[in-house]
């Protein structure tokens, strides 16, 4: 069996989810290649030393380009954020090394063109963007059941992504605030996977929004600890300008007629990570809450009247996606395996097994983001994604 050895791009949030994802991918899973953890990049020699040791990488790196011409690594996982995913995507690419990259693909639709554009010129090397929702079992379940039908034809999609780690006006302030960084706020960071679950969900891409962006908290002081998303920061120390959204909601046209309600917020008071999605069809629906992501709710309007209404299905059966590799039913999953599954997917796409989202569809939800601040920016007039190809 074929061995692939990897290097992995960023200490911090997702650096150590994807770690945690690739040391038990192939431990859970029959994966088709053998994955060694090769490197592990950072920015601070002694910080990216000790996590590369702790989280289960050969070695470690302050120099992606160096590792990134290296002969034997087969893919860089890019855990950074926005602003740098073009040059360091490009580069692997070029490189011919198969690419993760976590999501947004970028932070401006011309880098996001580039970077599609660089991968769908080497279809030998696999790049997939990580929009590691679509990989909880319980979403993947409702996709399979829109598939076959079950719901009709899907006449609304009701999206909501709501998080409250920036309702306190003195939160400190993070790159995820800073415009050059991030390239938006709650839109690009949490309303971004709304747009790829409903369109990944509906088979059905987004074709125009109205769109409405807020910022309410202007300044933020300077950090001087990291806690989650956030951190520490003391009363007094200097504000920084926000240069992002704090929330936003648009509304939206699909390709198939289908009406969208997204709304997205990180400052929701009292909502940690309510990643919530509704779908209704002609003939039923399914309705999916990540605070409770082991349950879908499905609706079939076929059902005898006297016995109609939503039924709560634990996805926890080993039919269910993902789920012959763990538990006994009913013994939940957790946030860190939908980066297990994200893991066993690229490797198996590596192996001749394709999966999504790739780096044109990552370019369509880019797109959208696009259009939505384009709404925003002229008082919610009507904006049309631009590039539809389909
Ligand atoms: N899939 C998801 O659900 C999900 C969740 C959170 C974040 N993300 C995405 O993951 C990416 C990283 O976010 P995070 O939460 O891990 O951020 P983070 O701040 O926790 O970590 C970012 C890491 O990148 C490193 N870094 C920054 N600039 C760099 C550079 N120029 N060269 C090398 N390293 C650099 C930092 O040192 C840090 O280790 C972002 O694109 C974000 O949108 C995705």
């Amino acid at each position: 069996m074929k061995t692939l050895r990897i290097a992995l791009i960023g200490t911090g949030f997702m650096g150590r989810a994807h770690s945690h994802a690739w040391q038990t991918a192939p431990r859970f899973f029959d994966l088709p290649h053998n994955v060694e953890m090769a490197v592990m990049v950072g920015r601070d020699p002694q910080r990216t030393a000790a996590e590369a040791a702790r989280l289960g990488w050969a070695e470690a790196s302050t120099d992606w380009r160096e590792i990134i011409q290296r002969d034997d690594i087969d893919v860089i996982d890019i855990c950074t954020p926005g602003d740098t995913h073009a040059e360091i995507a490009l580069a692997a690419l070029a490189a011919g090394k198969h690419v993760l990259c976590e999501k947004p693909l970028a932070n401006t639709v011309e880098d996001a063109e580039r970077i599609a554009a660089a991968a769908a010129a080497v279809p030998d090397q696999v790049a997939l963007c990580g929009f590691s929702y679509r990989r909880t079992p319980a979403l993947a379940l409702a996709r399979r059941l829109i598939e076959e039908g079950r719901i009709g034809r899907v006449r609304h999609v009701r999206a909501q992504y709501l998080q409250d780690w920036l309702s306190d006006e003195d939160a400190p302030f993070t790159w995820r605030l800073d415009r050059e960084l991030a390239g938006s706020g709650a839109l690009g960071d949490i309303g971004a996977h709304s747009i790829d679950t409903a369109q990944w969900l509906t088979g059905s891409q987004i074709v125009g929004v109205s769109a409405a962006l807020r910022t309410f908290v202007e300044t933020r002081p300077e950090r001087d600890g990291v806690v989650g998303l956030g951190g520490t920061a003391a009363l007094d120390a200097p504000r920084r300008r926000v240069t992002v959204d704090d929330a936003g909601a648009f509304t939206a046209r699909f390709a198939d007629d289908a009406m969208g309600v997204f709304e997205f917020s990180r400052v929701a008071t009292g909502r940690r990570n309510a990643n919530r999605i509704e779908i209704n069809g002609d003939r039923g629906a399914v309705a999916f809450d990540f605070e409770r992501m082991n349950e879908l709710e499905y609706y079939d309007a076929s059902d005898e009247g006297h016995r109609q209404g939503f039924q709560r299905v634990q996805t926890t059966e080993a039919e269910h996606p993902y789920m012959k590799a763990w538990w006994p039913v009913g013994h939940g999953l957790g946030y860190e395996h939908t980066f297990t599954h994200e893991i066993v997917d690229f490797v198996g796409a590596i192996a001749g097994a394709p999966t999504g989202p790739d780096f044109s569809e990552a370019l369509h939800v880019q797109r959208v983001l696009d259009a939505v601040e384009e709404s925003a920016r002229s008082d919610s007039r009507f904006s049309a994604v631009k590039g539809i190809t389909s």
